[in-house]
């Protein structure tokens, strides 16, 4: 018999819940527990003489990071769990495949790639159990393989840097939970962060801005931070890195943005701008109109700089971005509509799909493939690349009708800089709302594709885009548990409901995020609030249904508080016969032991009828009926749930008033965000009727901030509201002369 290595000093593992699943993530295809005692051990060892060397750095790295959990000396003479590693030739190899028992003497392994053998050693560490003394390992058998072979994981290290160990964290934890696919994006125009020798200013004067933008894009004014902030890294580091990600079974896919989010660059080598003209890396967030020029020379210097990514990366695809690439420049530009007269091209659209093109030829030339965003479908998609789809699933359900392979990314559930909870309970982020639940729902797979095209799909990626993410902890926050849920869209064949997954993570998961120290966030079991109308005002449920509402408090007195007499998780609250009172109120879910709030007004508005003579938007209209009265108020920052947006002009509705309520005012709170197209409307008129169809004007009043108070009068059944918007949004804001969107929320009737 082949000698055994220790590979961990003491016993490791975590005290836990018998499951009736494996409880490990991503799931396994098959587990089952076998006829056996429990082993209990104190160190793990090995049969590793034949395993490369990185391979078992990585085992005793993996062993390490639970180290501190097991951190008590042994009692008796260290016992052994016995792994046993077999290579199998099966032809399995490319799905990962991996079969795993434990017959109470020894673990076997039998393995098909060098990956699969780390994602049996991941798989094994989960299973292993605490108690309190020793760790236990219950017999059994499984088997195990991958769904898709692109499970990725993206992170934009240009709006905020991260150090070659913070990314080499964010790898080895993604490698852990069995992701294969690192996504580095590299440059943008926050920030060039990969040196190329051939052009040092590249990250000399690309790599660092002299200023940041304070606070959320939509907030006015805007303020600036003025420290020079940036980084890059080395070709050494670089390599550093791509051989540590291979060690873990990670492929590095790294992202040069072109021809737009290219202002670092420009900053650079403004020659290569359509201008020319000198401008500084920026340290706003957006899109912008300088953009790569089309030229020879620029052609040039982009397959030189991939000349020299294409010696530090072996992986086969190479992002080229081309996502968010404005044509106002090169419809300017002498150079750019020289070549669309060149090579008889229709338009902007018809010269980037060119572009792209001279870029995927040089790319395949060199055996590899150009991968970019779905905006590179538009003027014609390049014969050999390959489609990241994130404006929805449409572009890669075209890119597959094409026969091109796809991997998916949509927003709407791909998307981890945007909102897991609630945003006022939540640190900043850049918008949209993508919830657990939301993540594990998403099926890579879009339902409209048609079967013979399904194979053209890869898999699918979440995407961590970092304008508001400042540093690495924050990083975590928005990564875990949500690469949890993801990984089992990408890796599981068998799938659990969310309900399991949800004991899988209370029950075992969260405990070993812990254990490594990774900063997950509990967002997920925070009680959410749902508000409909009664004949009288509102009802507030707190969900899921085993919250319960544990406070009320009002600004002058605590109104409610206790644990016990309140086990509900709704509560009505009636229209308020006299004036308005804010109330906090807060839910708790004591699984997770989290706790949420909302802040409501009470007033005699509540649950009025509210009918819409324009129209919201179809975007900005989340809970229509009662968002104007439901004793919420819009905060910041603003999403789309808790606002009703406008866009058509005039904004015209009629409010049902109760007859049993005297009415003095209202108070029409409104958004203003012109970063984001949203202005302050010029005035409100209010009219009144007794039979909705002859309407008296009885107030005209100009809104002068969010707030607009108006006196109100006499009875009235009926109360219609017209605002008017300005025109257009003026000059020197976003979205010039274009029409503003009104944003209204809480009518707040006393
Ligand atoms: C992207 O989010 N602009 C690809
Ligand atoms: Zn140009």
């Amino acid at each position: 018999m082949k000698p055994f290595f220790p590979l961990l000093i003491c016993a490791l593992g975590l005290h836990f819940f018998s499951l009736p699943q494996s409880g490990v993530i991503p799931t396994p295809e098959f587990y089952q527990k076998s006829d056996g005692q429990p082993y209990q051990f104190t160190v793990i060892t090995a049969d590793i003489t034949s395993l490369p060397t990185e391979t078992i750095e990585v085992l005793h790295f993996w062993n390490q990071t639970f180290k501190h959990l097991s951190e008590r000396t042994p009692v008796s003479a260290p016992i052994a769990l016995k792994v046993r590693f077999h290579h199998s030739e099966n032809n399995h190899q490319e799905n990962d495949h991996y079969e795993m028992s434990f017959d109470g003497k020894f673990v076997d392994v039998s393995y098909t790639s060098d990956a699969s053998l780390l994602y049996a050693y991941s798989t094994l560490l989960q299973l292993i159990e605490d108690n309190g003394e020793e760790s236990v390992l219950h017999p059994f058998t499984l088997k195990d393989r991958a769904k898709f072979p692109w499970r990725g994981l993206h992170l934009d290290v240009c709006r905020h840097f991260f150090t070659v160990d913070e990314v080499k964290r964010y790898i080895d934890i993604m490698a852990f939970y069995k992701y294969n696919t690192f996504h580095w994006h590299l440059t943008d125009d926050q920030g060039w962060r990969i040196e190329i020798k051939k052009y040092p200013l590249l990250t000399e004067i690309g790599g660092f801005r002299d200023s940041t933008l304070n606070d959320h894009y939509s907030t006015v004014p805007r303020t600036w931070n003025t420290q020079r902030y940036g980084g890059f890294y080395t070709q050494e580091q670089v390599k550093e890195v791509v051989k540590y990600a291979a060690a873990r079974g990670v492929t590095i896919v790294p992202e040069i943005e072109m021809p737009g989010h290219s202002r670092a660059a420009l900053a650079a080598y403004p020659e290569h701008s359509c201008t020319g003209l000198r401008q500084p890396v920026t340290g706003l967030w957006g899109v912008f109109d300088d953009i790569f020029c089309s030229g020879e020379e620029t052609i040039t210097f982009l397959q030189d700089i991939l000349s020299e990514v294409l010696e530090l990366f072996p992986s086969q695809y190479i992002h080229i971005g081309g996502d968010e690439a404005p044509k106002t420049r090169w419809k300017q530009c002498e150079k750019c509509q020289s070549n669309i007269r060149k090579y008889n091209l229709r338009d902007e659209h018809e010269l980037q799909s060119w572009f792209i093109q001279q870029i995927d030829r040089f790319l395949t030339e060199k055996g590899r493939k150009l991968i970019g965003w779905d905006e590179i479908l538009e003027g014609g998609l390049s014969p050999n690349a390959a489609v990241m789809s994130w404006r929805g699933e449409e572009g890669g359900i075209e890119a597959a009708s094409q026969q091109h392979e796809v991997v998916m990314t949509p927003g709407s559930h791909c998307y981890f800089d945007h909102y897991q909870g609630e945003p006022s309970n939540e640190p900043i982020a850049f918008g949209g709302y993508t919830p657990l639940e939301k993540v594990y729902e998403f099926n890579p797979v879009p339902a409209a594709i048609s079967e013979e095209n399904r194979k053209y799909i890869l898999g699918a990626q979440a995407n961590l885009w970092t304008e508001y993410i400042p540093d690495f902890k924050q990083v975590e926050y928005m990564v875990y548990p949500r690469a949890l849920a993801m990984i089992q869209n990408l890796w599981s064949t068998e799938k659990p409901s969310y309900h399991s997954f949800l004991s899988i993570l209370k029950d075992k998961q969260l405990a070993l995020l812990s254990a490594r120290n990774i900063n997950y966030s509990i967002s997920f079991a925070k009680p959410t609030f749902s508000l409909e109308k009664n004949t009288t005002g509102i009802t507030l449920t707190a969900s899921p249904e085993k919250a319960r509402f544990t406070h009320i408090t009002h600004p002058e007195r605590t109104i409610f508080h206790s644990e016990d007499s309140l086990q509900v998780n709704q509560l009505h609250f009636s229209r308020k016969k006299n004036g308005a009172d804010r109330l906090h109120i807060e839910a708790s879910d004591a699984d997770f032991n989290s706790i949420s709030s909302v802040d409501l007004i009470r007033h005699k508005g509540l649950g009025l009828d509210v009918d819409f003579i324009t129209p919201p938007h179809k975007r900005y209209s989340t809970n229509k009926e009662l968002t104007l009265v439901d004793g919420i108020s819009g905060h910041r920052p603003w999403n789309g749930k808790q606002w009703l947006g406008f866009n058509e002009g005039m904004v015209e509705f009629i409010v049902t008033l109760d007859k049993q309520i005297t009415y003095r005012s209202v108070t029409v709170s409104m958004l203003d965000a012109s970063g984001s197209w949203i202005h302050l409307p010029l005035h409100i008129e209010l009219y009144t009727s007794s039979n909705g169809k002859k309407w008296k004007k009885i107030a005209e009043q100009r809104v002068s901030g969010e707030q607009t108070k108006i006196r109100l009068k006499g009875k009235a059944k009926q109360l219609k509201f017209r605002i008017t918007p300005l025109e257009s949004i003026p000059d020197g804001f976003p979205g010039a002369g274009y029409k503003p969107f009104t944003f209204l929320d809480e009518l707040i009737f006393e």
